[in-house]
């Protein structure tokens, strides 16, 4: 069912509450996600995106419950990965000559996908589309998250700003609206989201936001392309969105491990022992990266001052948990966060010193040169843990 958001626009998308895996098996979706869709109507009507293929059939049969499919006078297309353009060819099957419009990127990419010769009209920065009484605005967002992706701005409406994936959330909610849902909820996946998809171009977001703030654009909603629309305080999110890119942390650190055989966990929790002992207002995490979801992990670690990671020593290498996890580290670019490594051994001993080498080559201030315990710890080395952690403390 269509929802009717503002006197202008409705919200024509879909809500994907069985969704628990997203871009294949990069990034958990605990609690489902959305694709939405937005009819602007003035005496023109607008399309801005689509939803996901597998939705395209049921997105088009309830859009025509809307709409005449003919009375769409425009497409507009923020960003075109699949997950929003995937139900354009059953929509253009039936409106084949609708203009398309995106940026230049946004062509490229969708003749990329889908090799149709569809009516594209390309689009930069400050371009109108002028929908009777009021018009849409362009700007373009590129690299926030692909090449091809641009904000569109409604001025009608006290302004609406369709901003696709930024300041969006993988949520399933049918109340639509940022005060209809738990707002503990409603953070936690907004920053997991940031930390996972976007920091790595925390300067770009803050470039872009701080040329969108001298707009000095009215803004009464922020529709985002997933989760909740942003009604109640819509700039919150831009203002999170401008700490979280400065270098976010919290006075956090956590300790992320993998064990064959319990030796390597003994160890992380002797540290973290000595973590609290030395600093007892910080809070300590302690996760086992093949037992805790990967994307939660990596989020934990973006709000940390500090990471220790931790392997045992398995075929002259490291774990292949933390091997993906590190790997997730080097590319989200964390800034300023100080970290260390440690883990058990039975004889070559290797995993610490690739471990930190790994740290630093992911852009991380590794502050000593970890610590390596032969075989089961035993009270000695334990202790020999707590000090390591309370060193460890002290060095933040
Ligand atoms: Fe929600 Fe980048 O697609």
């Amino acid at each position: 069912m269509a929802k009717q958001i503002t006197e202008h626009v409705s919200w024509v998308g879909k809500v994907d509450w069985e969704l628990t895996r997203f871009h294949g098996d990069e990034y958990s979706t605990h609690r489902g996600s959305s694709y939405n869709s937005y009819l602007v109507r003035d005496e023109k009507v607008a399309l801005i995106d689509t939803v996901w293929q597998p939705y395209d059939r049921e997105f088009v049969s309830r859009l025509k419950q809307e709409i005449d499919l003919k009375a769409i006078d425009y497409i507009v297309m923020n960003h075109n990965e699949i997950d929003h353009s995937g139900a354009l060819p059953e929509l253009m099957r039936e409106i084949p000559d609708t203009p398309i419009y995106c940026t230049k990127k946004g062509e490229a990419i969708i003749r990329g996908h889908y090799h149709q010769d569809w009516n594209f009209v390309n689009v930069k920065t400050g371009d109108t589309l002028p929908l009777g009484k009021h018009s849409l605005t362009f700007v373009e967002m590129t690299m926030l998250h692909w090449p091809d992706s641009m904000l569109s701005y409604f001025d009608g409406d006290g302004g609406i700003v369709f901003s696709n994936d930024a300041f969006g959330q993988h949520f399933a909610t049918e109340s639509l609206y940022n005060d209809k849902v738990v707002e503990a909820d409603l953070m936690y996946e907004a920053e997991k989201y940031y930390a996972n998809i976007l920091n790595l171009y925390s300067p770009l977001v803050t470039k872009k936001i701080q040329q969108i703030l001298a707009m000095n654009l009215s803004i009464a909603m922020i529709c985002p392309s997933h989760g909740v629309i942003w009604k109640d305080n819509p700039t919150q999110i831009v203002e999170k969105y401008l700490a979280w890119a400065d270098a976010y942390q919290e006075n956090q650190v956590t300790i992320v491990y993998d064990t064959m055989w319990q030796s390597t966990r003994k160890m992380a929790e002797a540290i973290a022992d000595g973590i609290r002992e030395a600093q007892p207002d910080t809070t300590v995490k302690v996760l086992n990266i093949t037992h805790d979801d990967k994307n939660d992990v990596i989020t934990e670690i973006w709000r940390s001052k500090a990471v220790l990671v931790g392997s045992p020593t398995i075929n002259y290498g490291h774990s292949f948990a933390i091997a993906g996890l590190l790997e997730m580290m080097k590319g989200l670019k964390l800034k300023k966060k100080k970290a260390a490594s440690f883990g058990s051994y039975g004889w070559s001993g290797d995993a610490v010193k690739q471990l930190t080498a790994k740290l630093q080559e992911a852009g991380f201030e590794v502050v000593n040169d970890g610590i390596a315990k032969l075989w089961m710890p035993d009270e000695q080395n334990l202790d020999d843990c707590k000090a390591y952690g309370r060193e460890f403390a002290q060095s933040l």
